[in-house]
């Protein structure tokens, strides 16, 4: 694991209570020794922000004043409070386990770390940070600040998803953890998180371990933590044919409701598999227009590929454009539910971008439909 060696550990957590000392935020449940309203102000907090729970918490302790009032209240009547903050899983367990409380523990609320892991909607750090702030319990808080502030501290090579990055910032925050003022300590690390080492724009001149902070010392403190490679996109390779009928009208087919682009229009489109030939041959081609979409056509002739990227993949269409000479409808299982269009019909039916370029691919090559009949 990572180690900030040239730095005492003690030394750390004592500028970290300095800075406490001076620049603490008065928030209600400072100095709150009761664990059911300390438990309340840290549900809160696990997914909202510090200003938006300030205007809930009183609401919330007024209506529901301790463990029997909200153990006894309706979900609904819970979930009414909560209105509007979200993560509404959070105030269902939260009333839950204040039943189990009044049910099981005569309602009182535990004084030990397993206790209330047990509870449902009670993780590590919410558990922590109710023994550590109200009982004064030397707990680990590792909540997403404190992962933050850890881990430009440390410069972490690892994205704090792996499994590397979070045994190490809880073995480095259990080690930094104080048996001195291990409340204070707890809403020290995460004030610190939440107002000086943000995310995006941290204030390092006011950071009271900017002398230990390796990712301060590298020069690029928001270049942490690092974030996960994105995963390389596979590339799909598909060809698609721009069949004309008599009428000079190109085949469309809509594609099933459901899946990439649903019901939207596109000229019949093939996946290229290992098994096809590259470059396409246009004898190939035919042979699939005839099987898959029952027409049989002039050669198939080659136009200008068409590339396109889609969230998760890229994708190059190998268009082909050839003519059939009749007319009427299609009954191939490559095109289920067809229509043939004319060119001035196109933009009446919707159409995605990668097919809006491929149509646009016949207006700029040489084999317009008709030197196809050549
Ligand atoms: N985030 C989670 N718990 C907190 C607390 N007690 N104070 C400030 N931010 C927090």
């Amino acid at each position: 694991m990572a180690k900030v060696e040239d730095v005492n550990r003690s030394v750390l957590a004592g500028q970290l209570l300095a800075f406490y000392d001076r620049e603490g935020r008065p928030l209600p449940w400072r100095g709150e020794r009761d664990l059911y309203r300390l438990w309340v102000s840290e549900v809160l907090l696990q997914q909202t922000g510090v200003s938006t729970v300030l205007a809930y918490y009183p609401r919330f302790l007024e209506r529901f004043p301790d463990v029997w009032r909200l153990a006894e209240a309706t979900e609904e009547a819970v979930l009414v409070v909560w209105q509007g903050l979200g993560y509404y899983q959070r105030a269902r367990h939260l009333h839950r386990a204040a039943q189990i409380v009044v049910e099981q523990m005569a309602g009182r609320l535990p004084e030990d770390l397993a206790s209330w892991l047990a509870l449902p909607g009670i993780g590590p750090s919410t558990a922590a940070a109710i023994l550590a702030i109200g009982r004064d319990q030397p707990h680990t808080i590792l909540d997403g600040n404190v992962k933050r502030v850890l881990a430009r501290l440390l410069a972490l090579p690892h994205p704090l998803s792996s499994r590397l990055a979070l045994d190490a910032l809880w073995t480095f925050a259990r080690s930094l953890t104080p048996s001195h003022r291990p409340g204070d300590y707890a809403q020290a690390i995460m004030d610190l998180g939440a107002t000086v080492c943000t995310r995006s724009r941290p204030t390092c001149p006011r950071c009271p371990w900017q002398g230990a902070c390796r990712a301060y010392r590298l020069g690029d403190v928001t270049a942490f933590p690092v974030t996960k490679p994105r995963p390389i996109k596979p590339h799909r390779v598909q060809w698609a044919v721009l069949v004309f009928d008599a009428r000079q009208a190109v085949l469309l087919c809509q594609r099933p409701a459901q899946g990439l682009l649903g019901g939207l229009w596109e000229p019949p489109t093939f996946d290229w598999t290992v098994k096809d030939r590259l470059p396409l041959e246009p004898a190939d081609i035919a042979q699939t227009i005839f099987q898959r979409l029952n027409l049989s056509t002039t050669p198939p002739v080659p136009l200008a590929p068409v590339q396109h990227t889609f969230t998760h993949f890229h994708l190059t269409v190998y268009p082909f454009v050839c003519h059939w000479e009749g007319e009427g409808p299609v009954n191939g299982e490559g095109c289920r539910k067809g229509r043939w269009v004319a060119r001035e019909e196109w933009h009446t039916l919707p159409l995605a971008t990668l097919h809006r370029k491929v149509l646009a691919v016949l207006g700029s090559s040489h084999h317009t439909p008709l030197t196809t009949l050549d």
